[in-house]
């Protein structure tokens, strides 16, 4: 074993017990960051590159006051026991986040490479809340995303909470095999604005992601597949006060072609949400294009949620529009089944709503064993479509909607 000194960090042999915690990466060199009372973000970056594990200690909490680069790592173990804070210097991280075109955002922290495991039970601390209150008098204002996992292959994230991100709390841009297990997600504002855009997951041009065994309580999206977001699992997770479990938006940009191909969703708890499963995709002149195929939603519990199971192949678009300007971003193959709990009423009676552009542009979509239903002062349960032919035990439930 190498002993690494360094005055930026205490350093030795690791003394956890063995075996108490996964650590597949424990090479020879381990190093343990503790708090300075300054910037404590380069002697982190500092350690991940030179060690092969680096432990943030239980009691320590990590004060981050610029921007960390963790990209090309190979190897690496980040044990989280304690705490990583990144300060509310709005001015600082609006000018020096890590700037991502996708959608004009930026980030706080990006991890990248080959071999990474992040665990501990330790959490990671946006400091939200100066963000949620300026956001609510400037809808233009950047703010950071919380975790980036970007160019990696080979990730595993597991045991962290997560708080008060200002923006999307984990971005995986361009990953492949990643996995998110036992991840605890809250954004919560303490004043009366709320902590708008606070994704959960968002995935973006990466393949094989896995979310699962996760609480998330936030404002936006409790998972999002964006563009080219391929083989992907969210299950076994319980989402509250969401937009949902969102495939898209697709095709929003003109001459960009949108892929979103073998998801499974199973086992969701989805309560004071937006939506409980959901597929968008933009109509209109001047969009994109892609395709939509294999898609499997099942085991959905749901209470007080707006609408708990809908396709909207019209997304921003009327009517008029959308048969104008279908949508050239094609859905096929979905399933959704074994959904049971009620919606908020917010849609009247309807609890399911499957909306497709004109032109056979939906294509195989099956619906089974749904037992969904409104709050009772809005009588029975009633269930919507357009442009769309239906399979599955549940099909009647929709009528005799048909494309014609
Ligand atoms: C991050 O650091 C790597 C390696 O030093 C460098 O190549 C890359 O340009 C940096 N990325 C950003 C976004 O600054
Ligand atoms: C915020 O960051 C700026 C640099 O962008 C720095 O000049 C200023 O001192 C920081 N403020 C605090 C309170 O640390
Ligand atoms: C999560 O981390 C805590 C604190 O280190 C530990 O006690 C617990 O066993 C870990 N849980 C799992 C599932 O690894
Ligand atoms: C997440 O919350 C669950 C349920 O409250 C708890 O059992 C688990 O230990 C928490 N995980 C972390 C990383 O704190
Ligand atoms: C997907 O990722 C998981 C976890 O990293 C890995 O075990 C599995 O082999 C990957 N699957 C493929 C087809 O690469
Ligand atoms: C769930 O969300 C609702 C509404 O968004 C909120 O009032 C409630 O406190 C949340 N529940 C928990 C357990 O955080
Ligand atoms: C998605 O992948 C396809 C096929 O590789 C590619 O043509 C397209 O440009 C990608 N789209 C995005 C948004 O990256
Ligand atoms: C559909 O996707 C699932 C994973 O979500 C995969 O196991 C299955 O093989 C895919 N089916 C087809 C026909 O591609
Ligand atoms: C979807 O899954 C099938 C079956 O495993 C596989 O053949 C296909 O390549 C996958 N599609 C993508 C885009 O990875
Ligand atoms: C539909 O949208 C188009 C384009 O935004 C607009 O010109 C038209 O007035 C709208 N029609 C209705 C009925 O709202
Ligand atoms: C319809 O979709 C299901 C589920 O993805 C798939 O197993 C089946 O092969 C598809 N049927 C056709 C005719 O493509
Ligand atoms: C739906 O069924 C109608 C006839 O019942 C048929 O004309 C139309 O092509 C079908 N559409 C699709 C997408 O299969």
């Amino acid at each position: 074993m190498r002993i690494l000194f360094s005055t930026a960090l205490i350093v030795g042999r690791l003394f956890l017990a063995r075996g108490a915690a996964p650590a597949p990466n424990t090479g020879d060199v381990s190093c343990i960051v503790t708090a300075s009372s300054g910037d404590d973000g380069p002697a982190f970056v500092d350690a991940v590159q030179r060690c092969d594990s680096v432990t943030i200690p239980r009691e320590t909490t990590l004060s981050i006051a610029t921007r960390m680069n963790m990209t090309g790592l190979k190897d690496k173990n980040i044990n989280l026991l304690g705490t990583i804070k990144f300060t509310s210097n709005m001015s600082y991280w609006i000018n020096n986040g890590f700037p991502f075109e996708f959608q004009d955002q930026i980030a706080f922290w990006i991890v990248g490479g080959k071999n990474i495991l992040i665990n501990g039970g330790g959490t990671i601390d946006g400091s939200g809340q100066v963000w949620y209150d300026a956001f609510a008098t400037n809808s233009a204002l950047l703010r950071p995303i919380l975790l980036t996992i970007y160019k990696a292959t080979d990730v595993a994230i597991k045991n962290i909470t997560m708080i008060n991100s200002p923006e999307w709390f984990n971005f995986v841009n361009e990953g492949k095999n990643v996995v998110y297990d036992g991840i605890n997600i809250s954004a919560l504002s303490t004043s009366k604005n709320l902590a708008k855009n606070t994704d959960g997951w968002d995935i973006y041009r990466s393949d094989n992601v896995s979310i699962m065994n996760s609480n998330i309580n936030n404002g936006d999206d409790c998972v999002s597949l964006k563009p080219n977001s391929t083989n992907v699992i969210a299950s076994d997770l319980y989402c509250n006060g969401s937009h949902g479990i969102s495939v898209g938006s697709l095709g929003q940009y003109a001459g960009v072609y949108d892929i979103v191909e073998n998801f499974t969703s199973t086992n969701v708890h989805m309560y004071n949400a937006q939506n409980g499963a959901r597929i968008k995709a933009f109509a209109g002149p001047g969009v994109g294009s892609g395709i939509v195929k294999n898609i499997s939603y099942s085991f959905f519990t749901e209470g007080n949620v707006n609408n708990p199971l809908i396709v909207d192949q019209c997304y921003m678009t009327n009517a008029t529009e959308c048969t104008a300007y279908p949508s050239n971003v094609y859905i096929q193959d979905v399933t959704f089944s074994n959904f049971k709990g009620t919606s908020s009423g917010k849609m009247k009676s309807v609890v399911a709503s499957l909306a497709c552009s004109p032109d056979d542009r939906c294509n195989n979509i099956s619906v089974n064993d749904i037992s969904l239903e409104p709050p009772s002062k809005d009588g029975s349960a009633t269930y919507s479509c357009q442009n769309v032919n239906i399979t599955g035990n549940a099909a009647y439930l929709f009528g005799n909607c048909k494309t014609t």
